[in-house]
């Protein structure tokens, strides 16, 4: 008998993520079937399409269903004729706070035989991990819309900054570079932004201490983003806020090859609730519909979260799939040059398990 080692909540949603998130389940079916063992799927229709039927993104106790699974598997949200503050704020980021996925992980690396955007030496590869902030900083409800259609008009929106939310998402930053090679870089702009970045700096410094055999250094994000593009090599473990997280982690997936290769974990680390694994583009709207897009973000959110499951050998080898299937132009999608479908790839990856 087959051996269910989790119960997983996929949701699909909208664009291309109903094309890459079946793409990423038939990968890890088939990678546990050859371990013997296998996930238990719960498949939800939430995301725009439902928001145009229920006028929400997702049922109103959809928190509550999500909280009995073991992890969520999600594709992406939003479709040109929703507004994205409904689609974003009517699931993802609901779901990001109410089960504390305080941690966004980034994971960004260059793969044999992918064009870089960024000249890195011969034989050099990028491998570094984007750590954002996940549940507060500048991405919060606060705020508001003033004199709405008059000449007066004016719009404040707060960031919230705390030290219990800085000092959990530093010290998960500082171990997760010991088992790397001991670097943090802290993203910051606190020359221009004078309450919050100082804090988040002295927060981040004082949870340097208690890892002293990490190095830590900061940099301020325009600084950093220009020299992410000039030697990307260089770069281990990068700590930010919410909102540089968010762009740092698109430029740097950019410089490596695109954002077809960009996955991500939002994780609760204390593992109270689900955590949830996703490619950290959207629903490219421009391409869908036509079998075209790159699933490897998503197949390696699915490798994310069956480490975090705790299968790591499995996951491992789905890297191994998805490098193999990276190395051969003919199993690239377009976004890298090629002209491989979804399907092809997927293919590609099992054909690379068996
Ligand atoms: P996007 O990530 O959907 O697309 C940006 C560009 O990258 C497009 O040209 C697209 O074709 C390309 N691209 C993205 N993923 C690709 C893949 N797997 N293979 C090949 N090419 C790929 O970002 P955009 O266009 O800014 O947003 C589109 C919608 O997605 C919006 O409604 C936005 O709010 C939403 N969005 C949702 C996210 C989520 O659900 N986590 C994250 C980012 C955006
Ligand atoms: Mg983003």
């Amino acid at each position: 008998m087959t051996d269910t080692i989790a119960t997983v909540a996929v949701i699909p949603g909208d664009g291309i993520g109903t094309e890459v998130t079946p793409a990423a389940v038939r990968v890890l079916d088939e990678t546990l079937r050859l371990h013997g063992t296998a996930i238990q799927w719960n498949w939800l229709d939430w995301g725009c399409d439902y928001f145009v039927t229920h006028g929400r993104m997702m049922p109103s106790d959809g928190l509550d269903v999500l909280a009995d699974h073991d992890a969520i598997l999600l594709g992406a949200v939003g479709r040109p004729d929703v507004p994205d503050h409904e689609s974003l704020w009517g699931l993802l980021i609901p779901i990001r706070q109410r089960f504390d996925q305080y941690v966004n992980l980034r994971p960004i690396k260059s793969f044999h035989g992918v064009q870089t955007a960024a000249r890195i030496p011969a034989g050099v590869d990028v491998d570094m991990l984007i750590i954002r902030e996940n549940t507060e900083g500048e991405y919060t409800q606060l705020g508001g819309r003033f004199a709405t259609g008059t000449q007066r008009e004016f719009a404040i929106q707060e960031a919230i900054f705390t030290r219990t939310g800085i000092d959990r998402i530093a010290d998960y930053a500082f171990r997760a570079a010991t088992t790397r090679r001991n670097k943090v870089t802290s993203a910051t702009k606190s020359n221009g932004i004078i309450h919050t970045m100082p804090f988040w700096d002295d927060v981040v410094a004082a949870a340097a201490t208690r890892h002293p055999d990490v190095h830590l250094t900061k940099e301020l994000i325009d600084a950093l983003a220009a020299h992410l593009v000039q030697k990307p090599q260089e770069y281990d473990v990068i700590v930010a806020s919410n909102l540089f997280g968010d762009i740092l982690s698109d430029l740097a997936a950019a410089i490596v090859g695109g954002l077809g290769l960009a996955p991500s974990a939002n994780l609760n680390p204390e593992r109270a609730h689900p955590s949830m694994f996703e490619p950290v583009h959207g629903s490219a709207p421009d391409i869908a519909g036509r079998g075209v897009a790159n699933p490897v973000a998503a197949v390696w959110s699915g490798a994310l979260m069956l480490e975090h499951l705790g299968h790591a050998e499995p996951a491992t080898k789905m890297m191994t799939a998805i490098a193999t299937t990276l190395a051969s132009p003919a199993t690239r999608t377009q976004d890298l040059g090629g002209t491989a479908t979804t399907s092809d790839v997927v293919t590609a990856c099992l054909a690379t398990l068996a």
